[in-house]
């Protein structure tokens, strides 16, 4: 069953919860994260936490409630949904106020939906995704995770319709990241990846991946990487909390090749995080 959860209450998740002056909608003033569960567990839900926190913190955001209090919550709606492989997406905003843009005073808003999530079939990650490049033109502070998403928005529904699953920001022909995912490649052996710069989102499946790699003795760079590179490289895919590790066929013209060694055992390492036996 899907849950909701909006300013103190579970509720739902069809019920008009949202105020006409909350500044989420209002503004996008807020940040977000999505956690996902693997057979009824939130898995990284430290790690979330941890960039839900320091992602307020760098919007001057006080959250509404202590953090073992959103565990409670988080924990509560996966229980009351009964849901084993569930989306848990939950938002802080700066709360309910008369439009202005200065802040109010009052107290943030925390909102969450548990939903069923998304699986992903070994077809559609045989095959893969097509990507194409895209110019990044959002701020410059994109390793928080603001509710204002209006550029990945349009990236990718401009990819969809140029007809790509995905669309690579770049900056000055460097690599950064997808609208919604990190992107990695791997050359000669190597892992390759941009760095955890303010202009990506500092992804924590992109972290457990290269924790895995390390695990596995495969060379890892965080590095500036140019579209040329990105374009031959031998092995490319993206990585989020809903996709896990998706590999790339294709970045515009330029067909990938189908044996994907490293990719595929960065794949079953990082299923060891929620899988009993891999
Ligand atoms: N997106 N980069 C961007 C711009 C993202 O929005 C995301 C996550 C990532 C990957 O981060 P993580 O591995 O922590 O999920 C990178 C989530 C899934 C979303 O918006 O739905």
């Amino acid at each position: 069953m899907e849950i909701a959860y909006y300013q103190n209450k579970f509720i739902d998740v069809d019920s008009p919860a949202l105020p006409i002056d909350e500044r989420g909608h209002q503004f996008g003033d807020g940040v977000y994260e999505y956690v996902r569960v693997y057979d009824g567990t939130p898995l990284f839900l430290d790690e979330h936490l941890d960039r839900l926190e320091k992602s307020a913190a760098e919007i001057k955001l006080t959250l509404p409630y202590r953090r073992d209090e959103i565990t409670g919550i988080i924990y509560e709606g996966i229980k009351r949904s009964s849901l084993k492989e569930a989306a848990v997406y939950f938002q802080v905003t700066r709360g309910i106020a008369p439009r202005n843009h200065s802040f109010p005073n009052v107290k943030a808003v925390f909102s969450m939906t548990v939903k069923e999530a998304t699986i992903f079939t070994d077809e559609a990650r045989d095959k893969g995704i097509s990507v194409m490049l895209k110019q990044d033109e959002r701020w410059a502070n994109c390793f928080i995770k603001s509710l204002n998403l209006l550029p990945n928005v349009l990236s990718k529904q401009e990819a969809i319709e140029k007809g790509y699953d995905e669309a690579i920001f770049v900056h000055e022909d460097f690599v950064r990241e997808g609208t919604s995912c990190n992107v990695f490649m791997v050359k000669d052996g190597t892992l390759y990846t941009p760095p955890a710069t303010r202009h990506i989102l500092h992804g924590i499946t992109r972290k457990a991946v290269l924790d895995c790699a390390r695990e596995y003795n495969i060379p890892v760079r965080e590095q500036a990487i140019n579209t040329t590179f990105f374009k031959n490289c031998d092995e490319a895919f993206i990585t989020s909390t809903s996709i896990e590790i998706m590999p790339i066929y294709s970045i515009e013209d330029q067909i990938l090749q189908k044996e994907r060694p490293v990719t595929k055992r960065l794949y079953s390492a990082y299923q060891s995080f929620y899988k009993q036996e891999v």
